[in-house]
């Protein structure tokens, strides 16, 4: 792609907001926590490790990412983990991040969620006071029943109370395909009623079908992924007058599969239709890049101008859970910069 654009893209102020703390955990740092903790991993080696991250559907990523994960048990491990994610997003200028985290994939080994959540929410103080402001977003594992995520979502009232600066909602992940929304309308209302966001994935590998329940059953303030939809005319005009933002993440859709090839990504169409997508990096230790390089990948392969670049940044903290004063100057910085 053009090398002005794409450094002009590289230096902008962003907003991530799709980007699972798990997946950002690099193979070198698996291994070494690893060590640190004597857990065995089925690999012997990082090449090794890295050689396996060769998907073929979502599951196939999952079943690795949650292997990945087995060595976090000490607070200090979800520290390292999160601060090595805040150095690369301010690598690649993002100034605010809206990060997931899985609890249960944690819990179920015996680790407290309090330890989970002290440990990121100290690399995101520093990360504050480094540049990064950021937000938290507990996920529900689809795979699992309802009455698991009803127990994790009792058992994190604490935190939501001890920080609520940091841990404003809550969202839905794991295995799409079999597992609609319509399965944690309950645990969703309960969190709505407290006043939480409320994100869900839909529309990744699933049908728009999903997308619909997310946004009526689930009532969610953003769609994650929802590529999808551009498969029903009626559900991308609703999107587009809703200003129901899709967070979209190329490389992932890559490396799932969900296109079989950049060129045929979706992102340029809903863009068109008005449907506000911005770029993130889901599972970046996974999917070859974090969120400058999806912002390169995507520019490049569907050819996108400097104008649908800053559309792509601007929706990114458009669509941010911040203040309406925190987002005005986050929009004021990103035309500051984009006009010079
Ligand atoms: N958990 C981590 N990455 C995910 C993805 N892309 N879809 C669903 N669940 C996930
Ligand atoms: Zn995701």
């Amino acid at each position: 792609m053009n090398p002005t654009l794409a450094d002009k893209i590289a230096h902008a102020p962003k907003a991530e907001l799709h980007i699972h703390i798990e997946g950002s955990l690099e193979p070198e740092l698996i291994f070494e926590l690893a060590r640190r903790n004597d857990v065995k991993l089925a690999y012997d080696s990082i090449d090794a490790l890295r050689a396996a991250y060769a998907f073929t559907d979502l599951q196939s990523f999952l079943d690795i990412y949650y292997a990945g994960a087995s060595v976090l048990l000490h607070e200090q491990d979800f520290y390292d983990m999160t601060l090595a994610y805040v150095e690369r997003a301010l690598a690649d200028h993002v100034t605010h991040a809206e990060i997931f985290f899985d609890p249960q994939t944690h819990t179920e080994r015996g680790v407290p969620i309090e330890t989970v959540v002290a440990g990121i929410e100290r690399a995101l103080a520093e990360g504050e006071r480094r540049g990064l402001t950021s937000k938290l977003i507990l996920c529900f594992l689809r795979h699992l029943p309802e009455e698991d995520a009803l127990a994790t979502y009792e058992s994190a009232l604490p935190l939501f109370d001890k920080y609520p600066h940091r841990l404003i909602g809550v969202g839905l992940d794991s295995s799409e395909r079999g597992h609609p929304p319509s399965k944690f309308e309950r645990v969703f209302a309960k969190a709505r009623e407290r006043g939480l966001k409320l994100v869900a994935h839909a529309g990744e590998e699933g049908p728009p079908s999903y997308v619909y329940e997310a946004l009526d059953l689930l009532k969610v303030d953003r769609v994650d992924h929802g590529v999808r939809s551009i498969e029903d005319a009626a559900l991308v005009a609703r999107l587009a007058d809703s200003r129901i933002a899709l967070t979209v993440c190329p490389l992932s859709n890559l490396k799932l599969c969900v296109f079989d090839d950049m060129t045929k990504h979706t992102l340029k169409d809903l863009l068109d239709q008005g449907v506000a997508v911005m770029i993130n990096s889901d599972d970046p230790a996974y999917f070859g890049g974090y969120v400058n390089a999806n912002y390169f990948a995507i520019v490049d392969a569907l050819k996108l101008s400097e104008d649908e670049a800053y559309t792509l940044l601007r929706n990114s903290l458009e669509a941010s859970f911040v203040t309406d004063e925190e987002r005005a100057a986050m929009i004021a910085r990103l035309n500051t910069y984009w006009k010079q």
